[in-house]
């Protein structure tokens, strides 16, 4: 009986994670359920059993309370509590840290659309291709107001926030088209906002990579990749007058292996150069600057667009 309502109302289970947000739902789905039985046909079977019709007056004992039974259903209820947040912690942990070597694509919503920007420089409006089995994370960031990328199948949703990075990742196990939503509300299009993932199998995927690249598939021209990209910009923007790329000391720091470097902040602070501090250290360089340097970085903010910061941050991670 369950597995039918489940096979009628369950999405399909597309992605690692799938299986464990279900477990955890469906533990609360019955816990609630069992808990309102409980309270509801309890409280039904005390006022039939129990009503003045049934028990005469002054026959039933008047009780104040019961403070071992009271502190036990609290104590119950918060051990209860406490499982349902431990389990949705260990959960939650396991879909916040994307595994090490996961494939990356940077996403870039707009009102009223996804762009997924591919580190082969490839760009996919209100698509995204990938393979089987594979961990991908997405980097994403919104060019305009809030968005939040949803998929269902896979059970991830994640917001999209101007002016910063948040990222998700998922592993599919289903071969085969998921729709994307998004799921916060964004303007007049925001319903409309919707986009499909399409799962290939490795030996697809591949080709459909090596197809592109090769520019054999109709309709798509072969594009720089994100980070060569990246590297024209870097010596265009200027960057490079005073930034290494070698480890050599400059007036900046180095951007030899820069990206997942620890530095140690003029402020004694510690940071872990990711994309966010990257982009920040772009639009407003001289907010947090690197001990032994001095705070003397322009900005760009207003002359970088989300394309081309995705390309430098693309350069940045090939430096190692
Ligand atoms: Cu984008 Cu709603």
């Amino acid at each position: 009986m369950i597995a039918l309502l489940q096979f009628v109302f369950r999405l399909p289970q597309a992605s690692t994670v799938a299986p464990d947000v279900d477990r955890l739902f469906d533990f609360i789905l019955w816990t609630s359920i069992i808990s309102f039985i409980i309270i509801v046909f309890g409280k039904l079977f005390f006022l039939i059993r129990f009503s003045r019709k049934r028990v005469p007056e002054n026959q039933t004992a008047y009780i104040t309370g019961h403070t071992a039974t009271e502190l036990g259903v609290a104590a119950f209820l918060t051990v209860l509590v406490m499982v349902i947040f431990y389990w949705g912690w260990v959960d939650y942990k396991n879909m916040r840290s994307a595994p090490r070597g996961a494939m990356e694509i940077n996403i870039v919503g707009k009102q009223w659309l996804w762009e997924m920007h591919y580190n082969n420089g490839r760009t996919l409006t209100n698509e995204l291709v990938v393979p089987l089995g594979k961990p991908v994370k997405l980097i994403m960031t919104s060019k305009d107001v809030l968005h939040s990328f949803y998929v269902p199948n896979f059970r991830i949703k994640q917001d999209l926030i101007p002016n910063t990075y948040t990222s998700v990742w998922f592993e599919a196990t289903q071969v085969g088209e998921h729709q994307i939503f998004c799921a916060e509300y964004c303007g007049a299009a925001h319903s409309g906002m919707l986009a499909k993932v399409r799962v290939l199998e490795p030996d697809d995927f591949e080709a459909w990579e090596v197809g592109y690249e090769k520019g054999t598939k109709p309709g798509t021209e072969k594009q720089k990749p994100l980070a060569e990209t990246g590297k024209e910009l870097f010596a265009a923007k200027g960057c490079s007058a005073c930034h290494s790329v070698d480890g050599k000391p400059g007036l900046g720091p180095s951007h030899f292996k820069v990206f997942g470097r620890t530095e140690e902040l003029t402020t004694g602070e510690t940071i872990t150069v990711d994309e966010n501090y990257v982009r920040e250290s772009i639009m407003e360089p001289n907010k947090k600057t690197v001990k032994g340097f001095a705070p003397v970085m322009p900005t760009f903010q207003g002359q970088l667009n989300e394309e081309e910061l995705n390309a430098l941050i693309a350069y940045l991670k090939s430096l190692q």
